[in-house]
């Protein structure tokens, strides 16, 4: 029995209830620092955010995770800079296939492609809330640096949070990659088959 596929695959305008609901699990809810946006508000950012990494002047990127051919969360890349060479990357997946594994995988993936497709990318990073270890044992796996804590840096629930920052430049992701033996998310554009 072969195991089922993780693919990484272009979001969509389509898929924002699915995204909606996702932002608003409870476990999403207390530990990312999100504000609640509405239905039109993310359609915008999907309408807004492309796969292609080849595409001259887009700094928005996301992609929906889908495993066994269900939805079941995003990694998105945001705010590119060409000229410093950097993007910061955020991730969510549906609380039912948290702790199996697929999320590192899937961030994985998009991390590769990165530093792949963009030569000129040097620096990937990420903020995490201070509670949320499994996100912090994601980007230590990967090979991220905690670099620093913005204190007291945004609300969860009415209560004032720190949030963590990380960062991955090249040659610690070359280094880091070679010693990752799990498969990664494979992206999956659908304009090539
Ligand atoms: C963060 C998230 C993407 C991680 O994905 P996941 O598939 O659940 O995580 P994985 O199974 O790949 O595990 C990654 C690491 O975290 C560890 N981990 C998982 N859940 C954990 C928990 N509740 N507490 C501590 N460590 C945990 C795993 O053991 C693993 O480390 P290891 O390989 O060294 O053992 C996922 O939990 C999620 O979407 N959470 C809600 C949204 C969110 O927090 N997004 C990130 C915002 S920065």
């Amino acid at each position: 029995m072969t195991s089922p596929e993780l693919r990484l695959v272009p979001a969509r305008p389509e898929h924002v209830d699915m995204w909606k609901a996702l932002r608003e699990e409870p476990v999403s809810r207390r530990l990312v620092p999100m504000e609640s946006s509405s239905r039109e508000s993310l359609l915008a950012r999907l309408q807004e955010a492309t796969h292609d990494l080849s595409h001259p002047t887009a700094t928005n990127f996301r992609w929906m995770v889908e495993w066994d051919g269900r939805l079941i969360g995003t990694v998105a890349a945001r705010e590119l800079s060409r000229f410093h060479g950097r993007v910061e990357i955020g991730y969510m997946l549906s609380s039912g296939f948290h702790g199996q594994g697929l999320g590192t995988r899937a961030v994985a993936g998009v991390v590769a492609r990165l530093f792949e497709a963009w030569p000129f990318l040097h620096r990937v990073w990420l903020i995490t809330a201070e509670d949320n270890l499994a996100s912090q044992a994601l980007a230590r796996k990967l090979g991220f640096t905690h670099e620093g804590l913005m204190r007291g840096h945004y609300l969860v629930e009415g209560r004032r949070k720190d949030q963590q920052v990380w960062g991955l430049l090249r040659p610690e992701w070359e280094a880091r990659r070679a010693h990752l033996t799990f498969p990664f998310a494979r992206m999956h554009d659908p304009a090539h088959g």
